[in-house]
């Protein structure tokens, strides 16, 4: 049976009195990518989040590959193996490509894999521009360095939130590709997607939020055979 890379058990999140995540479990598996859709506003950022530990959840256990995280520093929970490549990417404007891997870098074992050169390897574009600032870069260019940032952390669990958002059609079918090979690779993946047919043809499972609470859980091959689920709570069909 393939190990649990990441479980969620009914958390309860909060901003301030404002209750965001009601009962939220999910579940990824060792090597899959598990997508998680929902609607602006459903609460898929807040469960990232809430799993990088910006914000404590009340209630639930949040564990990595057996190891409770829930309730630690959000710096403690990058060491045990969490990279999150943020909504709207977020890399350093003013600082260079260069600088912006730099200082994302996380030595966590021997067997660790990811470096600037593999990063460079693996975006081209990035190898190319690496003196530049990060403010110049295309938006597809910005949202490489974002990936390439939370692999310096050498994670082995990535959550992607909205990779695809503002991205050229191109574009989107590069990142595609990219998180594709990254699965593959092993890694383990929680992708947040508005892109539905980008989402469906990466994933292994999907998890669907609904207004904060997870509104239906399956295959990836299930959910899009599953037109009544897919209209209801993502409103497409
Ligand atoms: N910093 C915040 N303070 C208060 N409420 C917030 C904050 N961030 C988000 N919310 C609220 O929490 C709910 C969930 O927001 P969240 O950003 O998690 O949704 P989302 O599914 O990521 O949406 P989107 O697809 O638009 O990115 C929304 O009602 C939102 O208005
Ligand atoms: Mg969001």
């Amino acid at each position: 049976m393939a190990t649990d890379a990441l479980i969620i058990n009914e958390i309860n999140s909060f901003y301030g009195d404002s209750h965001v995540l009601h009962n939220v479990s999910l579940t990824l598996k060792e090597g899959e990518l598990l997508a998680l859709l929902g609607r602006n506003g459903a609460g898929k950022s807040t469960t990232l989040g809430t799993i990088m530990g910006w914000l404590k959840p009340r209630g639930g256990q949040i564990s990595v590959f057996g190891e409770q995280i829930g309730g630690l520093a959000p710096e403690l929970i990058v060491e045990k193996g969490v990279a999150l490549v943020p909504q709207g990417r977020r890399v350093f404007p003013s600082l260079s490509v260069r600088e912006n891997l730099m200082v994302a870098q996380i030595k966590r074992t021997k067997a660790d894999k990811w470096n600037m050169e593999r990063v460079f390897d693996t975006f081209p574009r990035l190898r190319e521009r690496r003196a530049q600032a990060a403010a110049s870069l295309s938006g597809g260019e910005q949202q490489m360095l974002a990936i390439g940032r939370a692999l310096m952390s050498n994670p082995r669990v990535l959550l992607m939130d909205e990779p695809s958002e503002g991205l050229a059609p191109q574009i989107v079918a590069e990142v595609g590709r990219i998180i594709a090979g990254l699965r593959k690779e092993g890694l383990s993946i929680v992708l947040v997607e508005q892109n539905l047919d980008l989402a469906l043809s990466l994933a292994d499972h999907v998890t669907i939020l609904n207004t904060g609470r997870v509104a239906a859980t399956g295959t990836a091959s299930a959910i899009a055979d599953d037109h009544e689920t897919l209209d209801r709570h993502l409103g497409v069909f």
